[in-house]
């Protein structure tokens, strides 16, 4: 074991073990410390995990408290929502794993690091919730979209990731426009 682990190594705090029975131990690894491009991409694939993992939030919230006429489409709707955000975000840390970097999804950070004003507490109706999330897809949908050229210029397989969410935000944008305009 490296002298930088063993440095870092914790003792389990839990109650006292009994008589020979192993200690349970904890090994802190170093962490992950890009630098230069590693660290430029990084910074955009983390701030896209946190803004994705945020939206699935929002979508969950707004699928359980929904009220009004249209219930049930945008019920489902949000899960179909909620169910790209997952596919996205896990995507996203994923390829944070590949270029050799911890990717964040602790809720502390999410909490931290989002751009999206929090949705109203309580009952939700369904029109509301349709210009709540239009809003929240849109900045998001600009926010990633400001991002591909700046991580194109250092990692292509990144910028193709993020450019493949923007096409999918966009047209969760036209799905949601068509639902606030009654056409679906
Ligand atoms: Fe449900």
């Amino acid at each position: 074991m490296a002298n930088d682990q063993v440095d870092r190594t914790v003792v389990s705090q839990g109650p006292a073990r009994a008589a020979g029975q192993a200690t349970a131990r904890v090994t802190q690894l170093p962490a992950t410390d890009p630098t230069g491009e590693a660290a430029q991409v990084a910074e955009s694939l983390q701030a896209t995990l946190v803004e994705l993992i945020d939206l699935s939030l929002h979508a969950k919230q707004a699928h359980w408290n929904l009220v009004g006429p249209s219930f049930k489409p945008i019920h489902l709707l949000l899960d179909e929502l909620t169910d790209q955000y997952r596919d996205w975000y896990d995507e996203v840390a994923e390829r944070l794993a590949a270029i050799g970097v911890s990717a964040d999804g602790r809720i502390a950070t999410v909490s931290a690091g989002t751009p999206l004003e929090p949705l109203p507490a309580g009952q939700l109706r369904d029109q509301d919730v349709l210009a709540f999330f239009d809003a929240r897809v849109t900045l998001v949908a600009d926010r990633v979209r400001a991002r591909l050229d700046p991580i194109g210029a250092h990692d292509l397989l990144s910028q193709h990731l993020l450019l493949s969410i923007v096409l999918g935000l966009d047209d969760q944008c036209l799905t949601l426009g068509a639902y606030r305009s009654g056409s679906t």
